[in-house]
């Protein structure tokens, strides 16, 4: 039994007092299977048994219906899913947690058949030769259409409405999701984004939309509640191609960051190997953490070993794990007991119900039986 061990220590995040380091990274889950759209009960139990988390980041969550792009994904721009995720954070604080939701806009990963027929929007008509997970299955997606500047900022002003919606339904926060090749992600990239306008071209003009979020989520939220979460090195994975621009792109927008007061920065390590491609950076937590003056959680792929360690080593301040609190929802318990972890079910990933969802047992459910 180590409670001493460096995951477990309370974490201090602008005015939250967070009881561990043991975060829940965004995991979509495509339970959300109602007309609504909504979360529903097996959502509240789902993170309700989670809540043993430093802090919860939800499934990504769409901040209006053109930026949908998966089935069964929930949103945060109707009054149904208010409501709904109003029970899930009511559920999760009664545990003595906190949960932070995750904006999400797909971008070009989205398909016509989410918009009647209509193209998705992206920063640049560029089809990223990637899979949408449609209603009808796994489709090739297509070229997308170019994004005017009035879509630029009805999708901020989308942005800014889900926050406050995220406020009224009793989030401690929000996690804006500019990674994993995604809609703010595709405009930092010239390999997505050709835009001639003040969106593209420059770094700093790739970068601006990314800000022009958070300035508008300053209006309706705390600045110190919001978080970001970038994944620098992705490559060839959702169509997304890195270039020579690309880390001084992510340079940039980690040094401006520190501009503002924000709850987090949320980085991932490089999703798959990227050692061999000499314009890309294979250390993402030793080439930011002296970058960025707040607070950092690191992600991808650690386990209670290396967590414990990136953490001593001064190079994170809390990690994100994905997959094992899928099949652990008391991870931290799991930790301090140093038990053994469940193994996961990729199977039941996203399909709807309880199975692979809410069925892993807690240790104490284990002991029961
Ligand atoms: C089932 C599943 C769904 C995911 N959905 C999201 C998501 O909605 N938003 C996001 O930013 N990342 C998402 N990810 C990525 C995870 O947040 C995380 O980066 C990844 O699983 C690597 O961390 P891990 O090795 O601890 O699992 C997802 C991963 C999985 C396995």
């Amino acid at each position: 039994m180590d409670r001493k061990q460096a995951l477990l220590q309370p974490i201090q995040v602008g005015d939250l007092t967070l009881k561990n380091r043991v975060w829940m990274a965004p995991m979509t889950r495509s339970r959300a299977n109602n007309e609504a759209k909504a979360p529903f009960d097996i959502h509240i139990k789902y993170y309700k048994q989670r809540a043993s988390s430093g802090l919860i980041i939800t499934e990504g969550s769409q901040i209006s219906e053109k930026a949908v792009g998966y089935i069964n994904t929930p949103g945060i721009h109707t009054e149904a899913q208010v409501e709904g995720w109003k029970k899930v954070t009511e559920a999760v604080h009664k545990e003595g947690g906190h949960i932070f939701i995750q904006l999400w806009h797909v971008g070009r990963i989205s398909h016509p058949d989410f918009h009647n027929g209509d193209l998705p929007h992206a920063p640049s008509a560029i089809n990223p030769h990637a899979k949408s997970f449609t209603p009808k299955g796994f489709k090739d997606t297509v070229t997308p259409k170019e994004m005017t500047i009035e879509d630029i900022k009805q999708t901020i002003l989308d942005f800014k409405n889900a926050a406050k919606n995220a406020m009224d339904a009793g989030f401690d926060g929000v996690e804006i999701h500019s990674s994993n090749g995604y809609l703010l992600h595709q405009f930092f990239s010239r390999t997505s984004n050709v835009r001639m306008d003040e969106y593209g071209g420059s770094i700093e003009n790739r970068a601006r939309i990314l800000f022009d979020v958070i300035d508008a989520l300053k209006e309706v939220m705390p600045e110190n509640r919001i978080g970001l979460r970038l994944n620098p090195s992705l490559h060839g994975i959702f169509g997304m191609e890195a270039d020579e621009e690309t880390i001084p792109t992510f340079d940039y927008i980690i040094e401006k960051l520190n501009q503002y007061n924000l709850a987090y920065l949320h980085l991932s390590e490089p999703f798959n190997e990227v050692s061999e491609i000499p314009y890309l950076e294979p250390h993402i937590a030793k080439r930011y953490r002296p970058m960025y003056k707040g607070a950092l959680v690191i992600n991808a792929a650690f386990d209670q070993e290396k967590g414990n360690q990136v953490i001593a080593e001064g190079l994170a301040d809390a990690v994100a794990f994905g997959k094992p609190f899928i099949s652990n929802p008391d991870l931290p318990e799991r930790f301090a007991q140093d038990a053994s972890l469940a193994e996961w079910d990729t199977d039941t990933f996203y399909t709807p119900g309880e199975k692979g969802y809410t069925d892993y047992p807690s240790l104490e459910e284990i002991k029961v039986d």
